[in-house]
């Protein structure tokens, strides 16, 4: 195949160029997969059956709707916010691309505190904006004074926190982030993709007072549903209809759609799953916190960061080649040296503890 000459690839849009793919690091297949905070749940045979058995009345020569309406109403449904309100996305990353289009303009300034779901600041870089990165406390929480300091500076459009965060696994107050709704004259995200395990309050009641907030969400952790791709926003209806201009129409498959709305007429399930990982990640925590040379940071998730005095990179491989996949957190400047491990089935947190203890 003939290449593209240099000066063709040059009409790309320079922030493109600069930028580097999403790529899960290290991606081996291996028995115990714990490394992109997924559920370690399936849906059950039984649910899966009855979702097939539905698949087959869809008809895939035909668009699903531009946005998906009964979608929109369970969700209104589960979380009170009215479907007005709410914005459905094929996950939240398409989500967050929506946010880059509707609110970050070239040169215009974003708000997020270090280190962060790094697909936030990737996005904002690819609109062409300038991030202000508010570096945490020595203890990894969030820097509520520096956010505050920031915002004041900068006046942004946009001011991004993931409460709690990935990757620290910390939750920010409600009282903080009302702090920074109040203070910043643009808008605030609160990605809420862990909230489910977090024992503080959402963002959401923010929502009947502050119609600068958006609170983000995704169906990829405790609902289980990473491989199908759902998220959602909610946000005040004059900010959705806005945002409905710029978002692509049909992001959600039917197949998709009718998986949502299935599970979210499953909440025991959901509730009994939320129960399960939270136990799990207590579990896996206080194991941790007995072991020898391991410091680990606390968590209001389903992952835990920690670290051992060995390189964290040999380290990953060794516990690869005995079958668990974690995540070295090492590309994250504050993080370097720390492991990222998410909270598995029993069998799953033994396996990865047997070897962590093997190789300490
Ligand atoms: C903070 C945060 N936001 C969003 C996502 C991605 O969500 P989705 O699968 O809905 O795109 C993740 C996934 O790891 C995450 O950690």
């Amino acid at each position: 195949m003939k290449s593209p000459d240099p000066r063709l690839l040059d009409r790309i849009r320079e922030q493109v160029r600069a930028e580097k793919p999403y790529l899960v690091p290290g991606a081996r297949r291996v028995p115990h997969k714990l490394n992109q905070n997924e559920s370690p749940y399936d849906l059950p045979t039984p649910l899966k059956k009855e979702l097939l058995a539905a698949f087959l009345e869809v008809p895939f020569n035909r668009y699903p709707e531009e946005q998906p309406s009964e979608l929109v109403r369970a969700l209104s449904r589960h979380t009170g916010h009215p479907g007005a309100g709410i914005l459905v996305g094929n996950g939240s990353n398409e989500l967050t691309h929506t946010l880059g289009l509707c609110f970050v303009q070239p040169g215009g300034h974003v708000v997020l505190p270090r280190p962060m779901f790094a697909l936030f600041e990737s996005v904002v870089r690819l609109f062409g904006g300038c991030v202000t990165a508010v570096a945490p406390l020595p203890t990894m929480a969030f820097d509520t004074d520096g956010l505050v300091a920031a915002i004041e500076a900068r006046n942004p459009a946009l001011t991004i926190v993931a409460s709690p965060n990935n990757p620290t696994g910390l939750a920010m107050s409600a009282a903080d982030i009302r702090r920074l709704a109040n203070t910043t004259d643009g808008f605030l995200v609160v990605d809420e993709a862990y909230h489910e395990f977090n024992p503080q309050p959402s963002a959401r009641d923010l929502l009947e007072t502050h119609p600068n907030v958006i609170v983000l969400r995704t169906l990829s952790k405790a609902f289980g549903l990473a491989g199908l791709r759902i998220g959602y926003l909610m946000a005040h209806p004059d900010v959705v209809a806005e945002m409905l201009k710029a978002r692509l129409p049909f992001m959600v498959n039917r197949l998709t759609d009718i998986t949502g709305q299935t599970l979210l007429r499953h909440s025991d399930l959901i509730r009994e799953r939320v129960a399960s990982i939270s136990a799990s990640i207590r579990e896996l925590v206080n194991d941790l916190e007995e072991l020898p040379g391991v410091e680990v940071l606390p968590t209001d998730t389903n992952f835990v960061l920690f670290r051992c005095n060995q390189d964290a990179g040999m380290l990953l491989e060794k516990l690869a080649d005995d079958g668990v996949l974690v995540r070295n957190m090492g590309g994250y400047p504050e993080l370097r040296g720390y492991l990222r491990v998410n909270a598995g089935t029993p069998s799953e947190n033994s396996a990865f503890l047997t070897a962590l203890t093997r190789h300490l």
